[in-house]
């Protein structure tokens, strides 16, 4: 494959746009960053003069602290704004919003906002890089990048390797731009869950759906478990959590009953207990704290890359 030096786009809006090429770009570029981060001196120059404004219209632990810590890592100047503490309360419009964070001189705006397609809009309306930290229901596609390259870190090139996302696939971005960019290295791609929080149409993805746990758990190299977003959820999609658990859940009797070793993934937030149990969160098998840890490397990547088409 031939090797970019710059990413194809300006922005990253999702998983969708970027080429193969582009992804095997800022994995090379990730790989860079993370020997930097393990140095005792983790800071680089590479972002210094540019402005970085974090804009969080929703909730978030880890992305929010690791686009934080890359951009520190970069040395660009930060500006955080969170919505539950700003003039969005008093009814100020997004464009409004970030057209006056913008004045300031900010150069990239880095947004995890409710609506599906905000930063669309914002990448047609304003004059800034900006990257996509999750749009409801649509992508997340730094989550997606980092999850690609902790599987590639454990199980090499992903070409033919056979990934299971599990769980709620009808509520999560997570799972959309996984699916993109497992697809454009070349894995086969596999859903697994209840036949309510799978989309009707996925297969139209290049997916295949199967609704047995086990045989999915048996089938696969790497095991994407994700969370059951009640926060998401105006209907009842199954009985209880309880049920869910019961059916869904994978524990460790499960994982040891399979003919081989299997890597076990999760985004985070973790609901313990429903779709994972702790000690397989915990397990030999677990690489959650690593997708974490690799997060930083690739937002650094995605920063630096950005950055350096401006
Ligand atoms: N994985 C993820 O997006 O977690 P946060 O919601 O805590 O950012």
């Amino acid at each position: 494959m031939a090797t970019l030096q710059q990413l194809s786009t300006n922005h990253l809006l999702g998983i969708k746009y970027l080429e193969p090429e582009d992804i095997h770009l800022i994995f090379e570029t990730t790989r860079n960053f993370k020997e930097v981060l393990n140095r005792p001196i983790k800071k680089v120059p590479s972002l210094r003069d540019i402005t970085v404004a974090n804009l969080f219209f929703e909730n978030s632990t880890r992305t929010r602290i690791s686009f934080e810590l890359a951009e520190k890592r970069l040395s660009a100047d930060i500006v955080n704004f969170s919505a539950s503490a700003s003039s969005v309360k008093k009814g100020e419009t997004l464009l409004d919003t970030v057209n006056n964070i913008l004045s300031m001189k900010v150069d990239m705006v880095v947004m995890r906002h409710p609506a599906p397609g905000a930063h669309h809009f914002l990448a047609q309306h304003i004059d800034a890089n900006i990257i996509n930290a999750g749009d409801g229901t649509h992508e997340h596609p730094t989550q997606a990048l980092l999850d690609a390259f902790s599987m590639w870190e454990k199980v090499g090139d992903l070409a033919g390797k056979k990934i299971a996302i599990f769980g709620d696939i009808l509520h999560s971005r997570v799972a959309l731009s996984n699916i993109f960019c497992l697809n454009k290295l070349g894995a086969q791609v596999k859903v697994c869950g209840p036949p309510t929080l799978i989309p009707k149409y996925i297969e139209k993805l290049g997916v295949t759906v199967e609704h047995d746990l086990r045989k999915t758990l048996q089938w696969c190299d790497v095991a994407n478990v994700l969370r059951i977003q009640l926060e998401r959820q105006d209907l009842k999609y199954f009985p209880s959590l309880r049920e869910y658990a019961l059916y869904y859940g994978i524990n460790k009797p499960l994982l040891d009953s399979l003919d081989k070793p299997i890597v076990i993934m999760h985004p985070g937030p973790i609901n313990r207990g429903v779709e994972i149990t702790g000690d397989v969160a915990d397990s030999d098998h677990s690489i959650i704290l690593q997708q974490v840890e690799n997060g930083v490397a690739v937002r650094m990547a995605v920063l630096f890359l950005l950055a350096s088409g401006r």
